[in-house]
């Protein structure tokens, strides 16, 4: 849909005229490394997607946000001042949390109609949520600001806060920053190297010569993803704690290295435990050498990176599945692909393999072909393009 398309939607559905609507948009993301790492303290490395969600919104004066989105029947209607209320809803408590948060963080906000339309693929590990969030945020901000005679210059790191934070209170989903800083931050043909310990961050040009980042959706759902995910959050701390005492000087698992874990690994007698911890610290390392090898230009050896990650997830943090380990491994199978590994946290969702550009289709045709043949499901295949952050559009 153009945004001509959803300007003519918006005023169906809300009446009025193009007067006053204005677009936001803020975008999904692909991490390219760094899986499991940014509740943990750890290095990541994701690029912003050119998927988005989309928000036409238009202030209104008596302090009710109405929802609505082009592929939902049923619109929301909320009031500002008893956010609270609405947090079991079905569809639209993302954006509830957000408006919940901000205003929570001093931001005064006006009430409105906002009509959604979103690209990204939704529960498959690239960020809708998040894209969502931030796209919201923004809006509200601007909104907000522009009703009371305000003008600011958005501070996206902060943004980025908020909505994790509505994610983790409002929703319920205790998440890392990743997806929300990557949304807010992203820059075209970039990748953002974060330390979610101090929320330090640089962004490093992609320049994948001759290459393709190429997204495979296993379209496997992800079911008990979430309670795994929780499970594995609590097991990190776990083994963070019993590590602790050796290392006083450590906050989280992020600021041990690979030697100290060698040396004190010990601690953890529990198999599991100990496989959790090694996966976040081998995983920190490899996010370390792999923005090293992309600056050098050794797409290669980044992809073998990227593979080790995958069989890390597979082995040691066991958040992989079938769907997912089948996909990486046709994909490797392939003349032509650097590396391959799931992204996201895991369990369904999304692969991102970085494949030779003559490579491209046969990878898609047989990579496509033999993951139907072995799981009976049919993957979707999106050549990737690395777009802006959340921005007003013009
Ligand atoms: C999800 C979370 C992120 C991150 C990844 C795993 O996408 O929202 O915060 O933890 O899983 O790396």
């Amino acid at each position: 849909m153009t945004n001509n398309d959803l300007m003519v939607k918006f005023l169906d559905i809300y009446g009025g005229n193009a007067d006053g609507v204005r677009v936001f948009s803020s975008p999904g993301r692909v991490n390219l490394i760094g899986e499991h790492t940014d509740y943990n303290g750890g290095y990541v490395f994701p690029a912003a997607l050119s998927l988005n969600s989309t928000v036409l919104a238009r202030p209104r004066e008596d302090g009710k946000i109405r929802l609505m989105a082009t592929d939902l029947r049923i619109p929301v209607e909320a009031d500002l001042d008893q956010l609270e209320k609405y947090k079991s809803i079905k569809w639209g408590n993302y954006q509830l949390g957000v408006a919940d948060e901000l205003q929570k963080a001093g931001y005064r906000l006006t009430g409105c109609d906002l009509l959604y339309h979103d690209t990204v693929p939704l529960g498959a590990g690239l960020s809708s949520s998040a894209a969502i969030e931030v796209a919201t945020a923004i809006t509200l901000i601007s909104l907000g600001d522009s009703s009371f005679g305000k003008s600011r210059h958005i501070d996206m790191v902060e943004t980025a806060l908020i909505c994790q934070r509505a994610e983790n209170r409002y929703v319920g989903v205790n998440c890392g920053i990743m997806d929300q800083f990557a949304s807010a931050m992203g820059r075209k043909d970039h990748a953002i190297f974060l330390n979610c310990k101090n929320l330090d961050y640089r962004h490093v040009p992609l320049n994948l010569k001759g290459y393709k980042i190429i997204i495979a959706n296993t379209n496997k759902k992800r079911g008990l993803g979430e309670s795994k995910y929780n499970e594995r959050r609590n097991q990190c701390e776990t083994g963070f704690e019993l590590l602790r005492p050796a290392l006083p000087g450590a906050a989280c698992l992020g600021d041990i290295s690979f030697e100290e874990f060698e040396q004190y690994k010990y601690l953890i007698k529990d198999d599991i435990i100990r496989k959790r911890v090694e996966h976040v610290i081998t995983e920190d390392d490899r996010v370390l050498k792999s923005v090293e090898a992309l600056q050098d230009d050794k797409i290669e050896l980044f992809g073998k990176y990227m593979t080790a990650s995958h069989a890390s997830l597979r082995d040691l943090y066991e958040v992989t599945g079938v769907a997912l380990d089948t996909l990486v491994e046709e994909a490797l199978r392939i003349k032509g692909t650097a590396g391959s590994r799931m992204t996201g946290a895991g369990v369904g969702g999304c692969t991102v393999s970085i494949v030779r550009d003559e490579a491209v289709n046969t990878f898609i045709d047989e990579v496509g072909r033999n993951y139907l043949a072995k799981t009976g499901l049919k993957a979707d295949f999106h050549i990737s393009e690395v777009g802006d952050g959340g921005r007003e559009v013009i």
